[in-house]
């Protein structure tokens, strides 16, 4: 079972209310992101609107607000929120005994289908 999740480090990578991006060969950037409540989520690295670094934006709840052009995106679900429409792809995240873990399959898709 735990092949099937990706050992991304400990938990301290990330402190809270920030981010940090994890680069995939052949495939998007991702970025973990820990709340300020110690909630872990994993989206793709791009904003739905026009592709801005999520990872660099402001953390409120469970809640990114885009440095471009400050859409709120949903941690929990990629959705853009309010009255903006769109939505970014999540990586299924777990946190086991203070390590970080992605599910390998979500990580490698775009990598095996290039
Ligand atoms: S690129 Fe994110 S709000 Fe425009």
């Amino acid at each position: 079972m735990i092949g099937d999740w990706l050992d991304i480090g400990p938990v301290d990578q990330v402190s809270p209310g920030n981010a940090r991006t994890l680069p995939v060969v052949g495939a998007e950037e991702i970025a973990v992101f820990r709340t300020l409540a110690n909630e872990f989520f994993a989206l793709i690295n791009k904003c739905p609107h026009k592709a801005g670094p999520l990872s660099q934006g402001i953390i409120h709840g469970n809640v990114v607000t885009c440095p471009l052009h400050g859409w709120n995106i949903s941690l929990r679900t990629g959705e853009a929120l309010g009255e903006d429409k769109g939505c970014v792809p999540t990586i299924p995240l777990r946190v086991d005994a203070g390590r970080i873990y992605l599910l390998r399959a979500a990580v490698v898709a775009g990598f095996n289908a290039a």
